[in-house]
């Protein structure tokens, strides 16, 4: 496997020396890209060393500059030629250019040229790595289908402790090994997902919905993608970037859900509903907004359509996967939801706890079959929950298959 490491201005650029020698055990045969600010830290000399290939150093050639192999156009050259692209550290200032697509050097140029997987390993100061504007970059790097490598807690260079730390080198050679493991195990597969909230107008300028950020779904829906499948995405009202490669429709209320759901039923092949739909709406709304009085105010609530019940009514051999969001008796609700609901899968989630469910980048879930198996996942990162979803769904399809030939006499 050829992979590219791009090295960042950090104190920890020293570790990605010990990364190269992680990744060349794996058998990678690693190609050194380095910022100008990772050459005030190690000399090009060192990877070249380690390498035996000439480290790229910018973007124009330099007079006299024996180890700069780069030209105007290398950067594709390098992009097309590599299966992957190992970031590490990944300072916060390399992670807020590729997010919104600045090419001012060979790295980010490449980073935008380059079209295999892309592993970061961030590494900065913890008040760096806390700030709003690195997370809301890396949420837009995670959501282009970039795997991240967490950095370490422990004593930074700065001489405070907390998260920042480059990771192990053999923590990101791992993450680095399974992104490229990365199966094709859903090419022929068409997706049908829900995903995010509704919301159900009140009013002209109210409405009732809940807390679902679309996170696990989106998740869902690039893993699957990213796994060879077609993915149709019906999202509810979310402040996330379109998953690569998902067809994306936006609705608002239970009922568009329901209707794009019935308009992509027939290509779809599996569905998954992790949307969390409002049970409840108005649906006679006044026209204008309602005034506020001294007294109580009742509001007449309708029932919405249960999407899912009713996608169960007319699945075929469709797989059919729901979601249940629990606070209590997981299990239980999640199999009589599932039963009920004439689900194959049912991924049950308990969403009264902090940091996991509604909102947060982690999730833990029970994932039960009707054959009455049940799989735990996480407590991870939804990204990874998400692939344990799919390994159990791609396994279920096999085994229904299976049974298919068995029973078909040839
Ligand atoms: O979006 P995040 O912030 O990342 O949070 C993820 C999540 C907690 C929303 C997700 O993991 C989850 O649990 N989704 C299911 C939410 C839900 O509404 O569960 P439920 O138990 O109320 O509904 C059961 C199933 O019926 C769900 O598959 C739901 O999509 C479906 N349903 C519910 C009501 C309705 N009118 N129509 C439906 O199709």
């Amino acid at each position: 496997m050829r992979a590219v490491l791009g090295v960042g201005g950090g104190i920890a650029a020293y570790k990605a020396a010990e990364l190269v020698r992680a990744l060349q055990k794996r058998g990678h045969d690693v190609q050194v890209v380095m910022t100008r600010a990772a050459q005030e830290f190690v000399q090009p000399l060192t990877f070249a060393a380690l390498t035996g290939r000439k480290v790229v150093t910018g973007l124009f050639s330099q007079t006299g500059a024996e180890d700069t192999l780069s030209s105007a156009v290398e950067h594709i050259a390098v992009a097309q030629e590599n299966d992957l692209l190992v970031v590490a550290p990944a300072t916060a200032d390399l992670l807020a250019k590729f997010a919104y697509g600045l090419a001012d050097d060979f790295l980010t140029t490449l980073y935008l040229a380059f079209t295999g997987k892309v592993v970061l390993a961030p590494a900065m100061n913890n008040a760096m790595w806390e700030h709003p504007a690195t997370r809301a970059n890396l949420e837009i790097l995670r959501q282009r289908g970039c795997s991240v490598v967490e950095p370490d807690e422990g004593w930074l260079a700065c001489g405070t402790i907390g998260a920042g730390r480059l990771p192990d080198p053999e923590r990101i050679a791992g993450t680095v090994d399974s992104v490229m493991r990365h199966k094709k195990d859903l090419t022929g597969e068409t997706i049908l997902m829900t995903a995010g909230p509704t919301q159900e107008a009140l009013d002209p300028v109210r409405y009732i919905s809940n807390r679902s950020s679309g996170k696990m779904g989106y998740a869902i829906a690039q893993a699957a993608a990213e796994r060879g499948a077609r993915v149709v995405l019906i999202s509810g009202p979310v402040s996330l970037a379109a998953p690569l490669g998902v067809e994306l429709v936006s609705v608002r209320t239970a009922q568009e859900m329901r209707q794009a759901v019935l308009e992509h039923l027939e290509e779809s092949t599996i569905i998954i509903k992790t949307a969390a739909v409002a049970d409840y709406y108005v649906a006679h709304v006044p026209q204008q907004k309602l005034k506020k009085t001294a007294t109580r105010l009742s509001l007449e609530l309708d029932p919405t359509p249960d999407i899912l019940a009713e996608i169960g009514q007319r699945k075929g051999d469709r797989l059919l996967i729901g979601f249940a969001a629990e606070t209590e008796n997981l299990l239980e609700e999640a199999r009589r939801k599932m039963i009920s609901k004439r689900c194959d899968m049912l991924v049950g989630n308990l969403v009264n706890r902090d940091g996991l469910g509604f909102e947060s980048d982690q999730n833990e879930v029970e994932i039960i079959t009707r054959s009455g198996q049940t799989v735990h996942a996480g407590p991870s990162e939804k990204k990874e929950v998400a692939e344990r979803i799919l390994d159990q769904i791609a396994t279920l399809r096999l085994s229904l298959r299976a049974v298919d030939t068995v029973d078909t006499p040839a």
